[in-house]
């Protein structure tokens, strides 16, 4: 079956998390979140973690050098090998440009750049509802996807957070670092032909499905 190489971008709380998970299981695609790598190495107190810290609570881009190093030591590690569905990676055009490099130098290619569009207000609601659960990152909204018991995880009983950079000041500023810095992307991709749009503001299902057969269609297309 032929590899599917993909990168998810979106506004904050576009639902790119959401999606990531059920698309994982369904196409066997290994998943690496810069978001959920960086906020496990500060759970870790690992130097990356130190490194990031400072730059996520303020919403904040980490620095392209960080978490390139980050994205290539996976490319190269091996599991990456069979394709991947890379979650908040590329967000600079430097690193779009560090992607498209080590992807030319491996002999691989980009298949798709799927991208989840949401408005601004529409973020600011879902994040302020957003809970995760502190063991496996599993993502739950108080009122759109509630969990049965509002503390606890439906999948692993786990105790539901909220995220630091969840207050509306800090998810502010994550917008305005996404128009700014990564929104540019869109036409980087669009160019080369690779962009894929879906309307994140329909029900997680529907938005599931679209994803689903433009990957079925994609993988059809790259077998012929
Ligand atoms: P990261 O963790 O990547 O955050 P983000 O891109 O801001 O994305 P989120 O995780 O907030 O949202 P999501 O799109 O995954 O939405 P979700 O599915 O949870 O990055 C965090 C920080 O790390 C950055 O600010 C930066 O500092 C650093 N960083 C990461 N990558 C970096 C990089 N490449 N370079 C530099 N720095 C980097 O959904 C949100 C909510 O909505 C949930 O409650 C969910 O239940 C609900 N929901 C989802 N879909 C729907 C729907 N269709 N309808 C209604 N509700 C929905």
């Amino acid at each position: 079956m032929a590899d599917l190489n993909l990168v998810l971008m979106g506004p904050p709380g576009a639902g790119k998390g959401t999606q990531a998970e059920r698309l994982v299981d369904d196409f066997d695609l290994p998943y690496f979140a810069t978001g959920d790598i960086l906020r496990a190495a500060v759970v870790e107190e690992s130097d990356l973690g130190k490194e990031a810290k400072s730059y996520m609570d303020e919403g904040d881009l980490v620095p392209d050098d960080i978490i390139c190093r980050v994205i290539m030591e996976r490319l190269d590690s091996g599991e990456a090998q069979d394709g991947f569905l890379l979650d908040g990676f590329p967000r600079t055009a430097g690193q779009a440009e560090t992607l498209q490099q080590a992807l030319d130098k491996r002999s691989r290619r980009l298949t798709a750049a799927l991208l989840i569009e949401v408005e601004d207000d529409e973020v600011v609601r879902r994040l302020s509802g957003r809970r995760i659960c502190k063991k496996n990152g599993h993502v739950y909204h108080l009122e759109f996807d509630p969990p049965k018991n509002p503390d606890a995880c439906d999948q692993d009983g786990s105790r539901l957070i909220q995220r630091d950079d969840d207050k509306e000041e800090t998810v502010r500023k994550r917008l305005e670092v996404y128009h700014d810095q990564t929104e540019p992307l869109v036409g980087f991709y669009e160019d080369r032909g690779l962009l894929r749009r879906f309307d994140g503001e329909r029900p997680q299902d529907d938005v599931n499905g679209h994803i689903r057969a433009t990957l079925a269609t994609l993988r059809l297309e790259a077998e012929l």
